[in-house]
């Protein structure tokens, strides 16, 4: 049943996944999925980049003594920390439990996730014999990602799980640099100094973030985000260049749900991740989403802007900012509430169930 899904995921014939789900709720109806689509909500929708995480201490309590790269293999696991924001805030989408790193891992690549560093390979790739280890995803590789999804969509009811993959641009810096990175400068030497290497790497990266992306359609994720954090680092041309087929092939491999595009840092190019072929394209908090949604241009849904560091403020100033970014995200065609980034470990989770509860009173003028 799974591989007969995941080959009409593939065809492009599977659009809404829970439609084939047994006993499944129309998910269509969820004010996230409806605001992806530029369709009138009922509240604006919120949720927030890692919702589940250090910042709440159900999440500390279950990860003691467990290493990150296991706890994302760990379907038990997976699904409890998946669950734990959405009872927690009430937000209107959970975002699978994971790191951009696990398709990698699963395809025999010596990495590990270092508390307080990131992801940290051991070999990292810097020639062509490099590359070649890239070898395709295939759904055998990730069973603990298909048995998760299969069982939170039936845990979540209404409420809709957004799948997720690192962009490649961003994998590529974690490969090449073999670490966190500040300025990803081997990265840029090899996609200027050596483009035919480079986009043998981002076609390698693409295959394989499409595959880990329709596995997650093809076991119940109703949308999916594409994050290229890093990706804030290249300049609107070099974009175009070196980065953007490489994106577009994703986005078209998985047109039959919406599709969300972030990064950090992108003010000076939303107009070319306009282009890039996501539903939604998500802000970080640098950019007014009124004058987002001008630079990202027509047919776009935009997704944020608050900025994380904003939560450890008193709460009437969260409250002044989050009205603000309300207002603004009504210039938007649709507005998924977020943050600009994901939350910080200190924020208190208080401070993030009153911000739901005040965005969720919100009904944006159609
Ligand atoms: O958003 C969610 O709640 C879903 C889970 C999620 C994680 N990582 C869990 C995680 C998601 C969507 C990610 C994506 C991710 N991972 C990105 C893109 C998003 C972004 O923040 O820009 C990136 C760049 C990574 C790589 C990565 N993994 C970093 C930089 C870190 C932090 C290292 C640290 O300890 O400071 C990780 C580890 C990680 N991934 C943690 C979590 C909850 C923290 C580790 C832990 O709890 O032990």
């Amino acid at each position: 049943m799974f591989f007969r899904h995941l080959a009409a995921v593939r065809s492009g014939v599977m659009t809404g996944p829970r439609a084939w789900h047994p006993g499944g709720v129309n998910l269509a109806d969820s004010a996230f999925l409806r605001a992806c689509r530029r369709q009138p909500v009922p509240h604006t929708p919120v949720w927030y980049m890692r919702q589940a995480g250090r910042s709440l201490p159900e999440y500390l309590k279950v990860r003691e003594g467990v290493p990150m790269l296991t706890a994302c293999a760990t379907p038990d696991l997976i699904v409890e920390i998946t669950l734990q924001p959405v009872r927690r805030y009430g937000v209107d989408a959970a975002i699978f439990f994971s790191d951009i790193v696990v398709p990698l891992k699963a395809i025999g690549i010596d990495l590990d996730i270092k508390p307080g560093v990131g992801p940290v390979v051991a070999d990292p790739i810097r020639d062509a014999q490099g590359i070649e280890a890239l070898r395709p995803l295939e759904p055998d590789d990730v069973p603990y990602v298909t048995e998760a999804i299969q069982a939170l969509t039936g845990e979540l009811g209404g409420t809709p799980l957004i799948g997720f993959a690192g962009a490649p641009f961003t994998l590529g810096s974690y490969l090449i640099e073999g670490g966190p990175s500040k300025n990803h400068d081997r990265t840029k030497a090899m996609m200027y100094g050596a483009p035919e290497l480079w986009h043998a790497l981002m076609e390698r990266l693409s295959g394989i973030v499409l595959e880990h992306l329709r596995i997650q359609i093809a076991a119940g994720a109703s949308a999916v985000q594409l994050f290229d954090s890093w990706v804030g680092a290249v300049a609107p041309d070099d974009y175009r260049e070196f980065i953007l087929p490489h994106t577009r092939r994703i986005f078209e491999g998985v047109a039959g749900v919406p599709r969300i595009h972030f990064g950090v840092g992108t003010g000076e190019l939303l107009g070319v991740l306009g282009e890039a072929g996501a539903d939604v394209v998500g802000v970080d908090w640098r950019v007014p989403l009124d004058e987002a949604s001008r630079r990202v241009g027509p047919g776009k849904a935009l997704q944020g802007n608050l900025d994380p560091a904003l939560l450890l403020a008193p709460w009437e100033v969260v409250e002044r900012k989050a009205r603000d970014i309300l207002r603004r995200g009504e210039a938007a065609e649709g507005h998924v509430f977020n943050l600009g980034h994901g939350v910080l470990p200190a924020t208190d989770p208080d401070q993030l169930k009153r911000l739901t509860d005040l965005i969720h009173e919100h009904t944006p003028a159609t």
